[in-house]
């Protein structure tokens, strides 16, 4: 056993019995090399954070200079750090008009917390609404939102009042009523099973929450630059939110996470009390000169597009699986769920094609399901290769009884 897999095993808290293990010696393209000398070619981007692959030559640039530049300076807020600035307005720009401010964080989960923070001072209310099968991140809040009782329950009691309801049920969204300080929504679930909404649940939520003066806050951490094959999910279902969250992706394989809107929101976490809501770390510059880089490649190249385009041919040929082990194919551009009839099943099927050089995994919240986003940057021969290992992985399943 190596040292570094002696250390790991030893002295990393561990987060299951069952760690995925492989020992990385380096990243390239979608392709992960290991310490056995094996690859793995990457089909899950490190759960969605490498939109552009794995040492993007711009996005090293950026590190680089930024690093020679200077690393941290002062708390997010205080100074004026060009990288950051840049990258505000870059968001800025690329968002609906409405949305000309952005909150930095280091991840996903403290973003959700800036957001709910941020929509209880300006609506002055308690309660949040979440859905079933959400996942919105780990820390207290972000977690009282989980729609996924078996991951809540040891944790209680949680931040609340929160509402949970079913998801993509319109006579549910009844109860959004003038209590409600936000309703925090994935626009297509990711750990809750790749689940599509339809546009008509999503306008009617947009409809309720207008009416009963409640912020509609859409978690785009996963879905957000370009991986559903928009550069946000939001524009599948022409339904604008009051609040985005961003991560994953946003900081070019770097830690960054962000809650954007507009100036009337955002404004009021500056004032009663000034600095109640702060961070350290959030907006790092190195993590913002490498998010803007790896941004402007998926503005300038539309990758978005390229994900919608290759994700549709990849969904096509998965589909034809349907029948053996699998039930369902479905996703948006580069997110893709694979549904099997049994949890066991879709567990084996991960490791028989972990075990034949293509990484995945299952989600969460629905662990039936085995959830797909690799770089919105794989090529075609490169998603051949995966189907092959996933078409070998079946027939072993299916050999194997
Ligand atoms: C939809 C969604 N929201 C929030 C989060 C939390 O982000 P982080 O892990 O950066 O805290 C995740 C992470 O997987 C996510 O998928």
């Amino acid at each position: 056993m190596s040292r570094a897999r002696d250390a790991f095993l030893r002295h990393l808290a561990q987060t299951s019995d069952a760690p995925i293990g492989l020992e990385i010696e380096r990243a390239e393209g979608c392709w992960l090399y290991c310490a056995d000398g094996r690859r793995y070619l990457d089909l899950i981007a490190g759960i969605g954070v490498s939109a552009l692959g794995h040492g993007n030559p711009a996005v090293l640039a950026a590190i680089e200079r930024q690093s020679r530049r200077h690393l941290h300076a002062m708390v997010y807020g205080e100074y004026v750090i060009e990288a950051q600035a840049a990258y505000a307005a870059r968001l800025a720009e690329a968002l609906p008009r409405e949305f000309s401010r952005v909150y930095f964080t280091n991840s996903g989960a403290e973003a959700i917390e800036g957001a709910l923070k941020a929509a209880r001072k300006f609506t002055g209310r308690a309660t949040f609404v979440s859905f079933d099968g959400a996942y919105h991140g780990d820390t207290m809040a972000a977690l009282a939102l989980m729609g996924n009782e078996t991951f809540r329950a040891p944790f209680e009691p949680l931040p609340g009042p929160v509402r949970r309801l079913p998801f993509n049920n319109g006579a549910a969204l009844e109860s959004i009523d003038e209590r409600v300080a936000a309703v925090v929504i994935e626009p297509i679930q990711a750990e809750g099973g790749v689940r599509i909404p339809s546009r008509d649940f999503m306008l009617a939520l947009r409809e309720r929450c207008s009416r009963a003066g409640t912020l509609l806050i859409f978690d785009e951490v996963l879905t957000g630059l370009g991986r559903t094959g928009r550069l946000f999910a939001m524009e599948h279902f022409g339904v604008k939110p009051d609040l985005i969250v961003l991560a994953k992706a946003l900081g070019g394989g770097m830690p960054l996470g962000a809650f954007c809107g507009s100036d009337e929101i955002l404004g009021r976490l500056a004032h009663d009390p000034p600095l109640g809501h702060i961070t350290t770390f959030g907006g790092h510059p190195v993590s913002c000169a490498a998010g803007l880089a790896a941004f402007d490649q998926i503005l300038s190249n539309q990758l978005w597009e390229t994900a919608a385009r290759s994700g549709a041919a990849f969904r096509a040929r998965l589909e034809k699986l349907i029948g053996r082990q699998i039930l369902a194919v479905r996703g948006l551009g580069l997110l893709i769920g694979v549904e099997f009839a049994q949890a066991a099943l879709a567990h084996r099927f991960v490791a028989e094609t972990i075990a034949r050089g293509v990484v995945i995994n299952w989600t969460l919240n629905s662990d039936r399901v085995v959830r797909l986003a690799p770089p919105l940057t794989i090529s075609a021969a490169e998603l051949d290769f995966a189907f092959v290992a996933m078409n070998h992985a079946l027939e072993a399943i299916a050999a194997g009884g």
